[in-house]
């Protein structure tokens, strides 16, 4: 079997990634091949550096507006032939373009139960309404707003105290495993799209079987 090059990008502290470089990177066949950012000064890319990963910045300032920066990232991705692109904090929206280059291979790790609380800062939504359980969500990327197809889930209580900072710890814990996990299983086969409705199948397999 092929290596399977996942390319992840990163905005932030990339914590995420260093979930990914630490369970996956170089194991069972899967290679972290590269890391970009939409910002310079990112974090993430230090850790990818660490790593001895290849990494690329693509700032929107840099390439004249969004569309343009995410038509020459795509090219940079697709040069280095990647069969999945994991967004691990990645703070932009991915162009419709971008998006239709790489057909259900980029995924994203969203920190809340979808279609509950979209969007930015999921927590403080799930907070705010006041719901007594909230989570972790890893999907497949469509055109919309954290809306598409479903790959794995996993919930998480909110505390009764209500406290932000320990809901975030207990989130990012859940994100540092539901994320590689969900990569795992995909780089075995054992996710697919059914393309009639748009939710995920997962596909009873060898590798997979007897999984979560
Ligand atoms: C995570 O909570 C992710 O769900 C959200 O941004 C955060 C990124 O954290 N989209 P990190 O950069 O991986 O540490």
């Amino acid at each position: 079997m092929g290596t399977f090059r996942i390319a992840v990008l990163a905005s932030g502290t990339g914590t995420n990634l260093q979930a990914i470089l630490d369970g996956l990177h170089g194991r069972d066949g899967i290679e972290v091949v590269c890391v970009a950012s939409n910002k310079p000064e990112a974090p993430a890319l230090e850790r990818a550096a660490d790593a001895g990963v290849e990494t690329g910045v693509f700032a929107r300032d840099d390439h004249g507006g969004r569309v343009e920066r995410d038509a020459a990232m795509a090219d940079w991705l697709a040069a280095r032939d990647v069969d999945l692109i994991a967004l691990a904090g990645y703070m932009e929206l991915l162009s419709g373009q971008f998006v239709r280059r790489f057909p259900n291979r980029i995924v994203n790790v969203h920190p809340a139960l979808l279609p509950s609380f979209p969007g930015l800062d999921a927590i403080g939504q799930a907070l705010e309404h006041g719901v007594a359980v909230t989570g972790v969500t890893v999907h497949f990327v469509d055109e919309g707003v954290d809306s598409g197809p479903i790959i794995l889930q996993r919930a998480v209580a909110v505390p009764y105290t209500r406290d932000r900072s320990q809901l975030e710890r207990e989130i990012h814990e859940v994100e540092h495993q539901l994320l590689p996990e969900a990569i795992r299983l995909i780089a075995a086969g054992g996710v697919s799209v059914d393309d009639r409705d748009r939710r995920v199948v997962r596909v009873e397999h060898p590798e997979t079987a007897g999984d979560g």
